[in-house]
């Protein structure tokens, strides 16, 4: 397999890493900068690095559009004007979670079999490739497109050692919303929680040790069953009087975390009703307690 990377960052590089170790040959690297494309250049060990989408080969059978979704649709027009790609061989994908195949359309006009191809995976920018990679196996990626594109997009997936979770383009922007649940929203979390142990002024320094064990066996928990079947704690007992204790020392010792609190002890009610640990009336009670403090 013969692949281009277009966008030479964080993306890019990881998957363009894995390919190549996995026996695919990375035969251009071009991004918006010389600097990053040569970069990724040396990462991949791949000499025809640029700044110009015509250093891609004829011969090449996969671009894979690593670059900001901003930037796709603009970059597919302009593939479209490298005369010497041989279309009808080629396919095109691009990484973005929030565009669906659409964003190549002009290229399903010239041949080249399209689709999206989403890694469901966190690649920080403070993080280096190579930081990065281990956590990119067994993942799941995000596709939609022609018949076509969608098989080449499992056998893409099976290269990089993942698996294609194919979505419905109407679809598209509320499963970028679930990632960003499962990923950004899990981080903010742990943010909050390293606040809140900040303010408890223990003997131990780090917040994520100390709340490691409880957090590894709710997901433990959740994985092994469903997270209604996991759920436990006061909300889950329906303790109105422990879940008031606990907004009156939110309210004092970090006021600014009391719409967080308030949303997320909204939904874990709702979740309790539907585990049926508790009845209609005690949920009733939370949210009229739940209410009672934002308002
Ligand atoms: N970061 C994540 O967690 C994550 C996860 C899944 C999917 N994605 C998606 O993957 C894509 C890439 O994300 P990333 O995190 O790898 O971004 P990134 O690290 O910012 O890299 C994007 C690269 O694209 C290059 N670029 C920008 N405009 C370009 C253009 N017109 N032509 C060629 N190259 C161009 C930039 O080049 P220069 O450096 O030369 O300016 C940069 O190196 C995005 O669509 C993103 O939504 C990201």
């Amino acid at each position: 397999m013969n692949v281009a990377i277009v966008g030479a960052g964080k993306v890019g590089s990881v998957l363009g890493k894995i390919l190549a170790t996995r026996g695919a040959k990375i035969v251009a690297v071009v991004s918006r900068t010389n600097a990053s494309a040569a970069r990724a250049g040396k990462y991949l060990r791949c000499r025809n690095v640029s700044t110009s989408l015509a250093a891609i080969p004829p011969k090449t059978d996969l671009v894979l559009i690593a670059t900001p979704h901003s930037a796709v649709e603009e970059v597919a027009y302009k593939l479209t004007a490298i005369a010497h790609l041989e279309f009808k061989r080629l396919s095109v994908c691009h990484a973005s979670g929030t565009l669906t195949a659409d964003a190549l359309v002009p290229l399903a006009k010239k041949g080249a079999s399209v689709f999206s191809f989403h890694p469901l995976q966190t690649f920080p920018r403070d993080f280096g490739p190579a930081e990065i990679l281990p956590t990119v196996r067994g993942i799941y990626y995000g596709v939609d497109g022609s018949k076509k594109g969608i098989a080449v997009a499992g056998v893409l997936a099976k290269k990089l050692g993942g698996k294609v979770l194919v979505v419905k383009p109407e679809m598209r922007k509320f499963y970028h919303a679930a990632c960003v649940v499962a990923s950004n929203h899990l981080t903010t979390m742990l943010w909050i929680l390293e606040q809140m142990f900040g303010a408890l002024k223990t003997n131990e320094k780090k917040f994520f040790p100390v709340f490691e064990p409880i957090m590894q066996a709710a997901l433990r928990n959740a994985a092994r069953t469903s997270p209604a079947k996991s759920l436990s704690g006061p909300i889950a007992r329906g303790g109105v009087e422990t879940v008031a204790g606990h907004f009156e020392s939110v309210k004092k010792f970090a006021p600014e975390l009391v719409p967080y609190f308030a949303a997320l002890s909204a939904e874990t009610t709702r979740l309790a009703e539907a585990k049926g640990s508790i009845e209609k009336d005690r949920a009733e009670k939370l949210f009229n307690l739940i209410r009672s403090i934002t308002n």
